[in-house]
């Protein structure tokens, strides 16, 4: 075949390409775009031969085309080639990692459901006007049981079985003498704790861990969260109770919600409810979930009572408020069907990674 000055041009161009290239340093990744620019790029050499084509005569097109087609191919595979030592060199200057490996899917980490359900409930009253505060797990009687008119004698101290810490004060601690540490039972002790430190209007959600001595079983547990609320102002009756805590419900639990309150006891609340819902899942028929009653217990509430008021110093002719408590691991599993509580703190990743 005879060899015509397009093919003879081929051959130069390949040669010079190729010397450029092997003399280029891998890591300068300037210089292999420049490289790019200068054979392969849009204005290159490449793209000018390959445009000089045109002028060769039919018979002789065809097999420069071929052998111009070619050396692109090869040309951008050695390119390709040169980038890839590129990246490897740069990863083992970054420590031996091989970047050009196919990636590992990373593992993407979540929120506990425990922190999920808290931070969607605290969202919701939130948005009613309610700030959250958090206080301390070791809590001093006083606010655990004392400024909640639980006095130390009080039977009702039986209903939170308390895990004692400790009799000693801890150093500058400021207490009265005779107070004693405990787990706290609840979130009620930060009642007196904020309103000890702020005038009405109050409005606050206390989201946080409590402990009980418990045996456990599907639904105790001796860790477990809860969700305290407390309002105190001038004027706040049990229809703001009612008002504000049926729109969590709808809010929690869906809009088309029915809710029911019924008389319970609780020694800082006069009077005292437990708050249920119309069951989400028979919408009161009744079934498995609410155990055939149509109705689900979702949270204790009440008016604030007179005593806690004065207490911490408040004017309880002047101020009246509502509080209410309820445990997220609860409502948690009431949502997704979890049967029990005990899953929540085993750090089981089968179970975590399912929310
Ligand atoms: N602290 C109560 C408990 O642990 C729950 C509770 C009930 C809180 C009524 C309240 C309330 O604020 O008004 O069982």
């Amino acid at each position: 075949m005879p060899e015509t000055s397009a093919i003879i041009d081929i051959d130069l161009l390949r040669a010079e390409a190729l010397g450029a290239l092997g003399k280029l340093n891998a890591s300068d990744a300037a210089a292999v775009e420049h490289w790019r620019v200068e054979f392969l790029g849009r204005k290159g050499r490449l793209t000018a031969a390959l445009r000089g084509l045109a002028t060769l005569p039919p018979d002789q097109r065809r097999d420069a085309g071929a052998a111009a087609n070619a050396l692109k191919e090869l040309l951008e595979s050695r390119l390709a080639e040169k980038q890839a030592q590129s990246a490897a060199s740069r990863a083992s200057a970054a420590g031996g990692v091989d970047v050009t490996l196919p990636g590992r899917r990373l593992r993407q980490g979540r929120y506990h459901p425990s922190t999920q359900i808290i931070r969607e409930i605290c969202r919701a009253f939130n948005e009613m006007g309610f700030q959250t505060v958090e206080g301390p797990e070791v809590e001093w009687e006083r606010y655990n049981f004392d400024l909640l008119n639980i006095p130390r004698d009080h039977p009702a101290r039986d209903r939170w079985d308390t895990v004692w810490v400790d009799q000693r004060r801890p150093e500058g601690a400021e207490v009265e003498v005779g107070q004693r540490m405990l787990l706290r039972t609840h979130t009620s002790p930060m009642q007196g704790r904020v309103m000890e430190k702020v005038q009405p209007p109050v409005r606050v959600v206390v989201p946080g861990k409590c402990y009980r001595v418990e045996a456990t079983d599907a639904t105790h547990e001796w860790q477990f969260h809860q969700v305290e609320g407390l309002a105190v102002d001038e004027g706040i009756t049990f229809a703001d109770l009612k008002g504000t805590l049926y729109e969590f419900a709808r809010r929690i639990f869906g809009a088309e919600r029915k809710v029911r309150f019924r008389c319970d006891y609780f020694p800082f609340v006069e009077p005292g409810v437990e708050m249920s819902i119309d069951c989400f899942a028979c919408s009161g028929k009744g079934c498995p979930i609410c155990k055939q009653s149509g109705w689900i217990e979702v949270m204790g509430a009440g008016m604030v009572h007179p005593k806690v008021l004065a207490g911490v110093g408040y004017d309880a002719e002047k101020y009246t408020g509502f509080a209410f408590g309820m445990g997220p691991e609860r409502i948690a599993m009431l949502r997704h069907g979890i049967e029990d509580i005990r899953h929540f703190f085993a750090n089981d990743l089968r179970f975590l990674s399912q929310f």
